[in-house]
């Protein structure tokens, strides 16, 4: 089965932060999105609030009809928005203010009993929860402890593969990663750094379900429009 696809429009916001204005509308994007047919919006309300912010997250809330997918830390202050706003699934990501984007995935083997707190208190109000992890089979054994319903395995280390072979070994690396997962019952899901080259691999991943795609669909709207470059992603997964 195809992968549905998930958007991240967090640079919509980071060009409307380039002039501190109105636009472009992240709210506006995701009906653009929706309607191009991707089946969730993905948000990172960041610590440093750099592109996304609450008033967004909130709007996001009353507008998105498919699925409200909100990228946060576990830093208490985002817990108690993301409470707040009920999201239909949060994702747990590690977050560095320094960090252009986010830098490889949450270290669930270390902060266990942190992530599981969190886990159990989004779940506790009806929001499915993701940990965006790296391939590695202890972070998903540590995954599934937490309680999260799915993973988000993290592709970095695949899309800035230099050459096909390391390409190739990373794909092995998120195929086995991903067999591991499915057989402890998580749902999984993909995502960074995917763009219209080197998507076909990942979304030929059998039972990986969604796949979720920011930086590479929102710059090649600039060239031919945002509905055109969800629907050429479409086409390719
Ligand atoms: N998934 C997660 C958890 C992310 O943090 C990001 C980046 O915000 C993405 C997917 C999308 O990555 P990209 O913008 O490189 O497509």
């Amino acid at each position: 089965m195809m992968p549905l696809l998930g958007v991240n429009i967090d640079h919509v916001a980071t060009l409307r932060q380039a002039r501190g204005g109105r636009e472009p509308d992240p709210i506006q994007a995701a009906g653009i999105v929706e309607q191009a047919g991707a089946k969730a919006i993905v948000v990172h309300l960041r610590e440093d609030r750099r592109h996304i912010n609450e008033g967004d997250v909130w709007s996001l809330r009353k507008t998105v009809t498919t699925k409200l997918n909100l990228e946060m830390s576990i830093a208490p202050e985002i817990v108690n928005i993301a409470v707040q706003i009920k999201p239909d699934q949060t994702t747990l990501v590690p977050e560095k203010r320094e960090e252009l984007t986010t830098e490889g995935g949450l270290d669930v083997v270390s902060r266990q009993q942190a992530v599981r707190e969190v886990v159990l208190r989004l779940k506790k109000e009806g929001i499915k929860v993701s940990l965006f992890i790296d391939p590695v089979n202890v972070q998903i054994e540590a995954a599934k402890r937490t309680g999260a319903n799915l993973i988000e395995l993290h592709t970095g280390d695949f899309a800035n593969a230099p050459d096909e072979i390391t390409q190739d070994r990373q794909l092995t690396k998120l195929i086995k990663a991903k067999d591991l997962a499915v057989d402890k019952g998580l749902i999984v899901t993909a995502g960074h750094g995917l763009n219209y080259q080197n998507v076909k691999k990942v979304a030929g991943i059998d039972a990986v379900e969604e796949l979720n795609i920011g930086y590479s669909i929102i710059s090649r709207a600039v060239f031919v429009g945002l509905d055109r470059a969800v629907k050429e992603m479409l086409e390719l997964i």
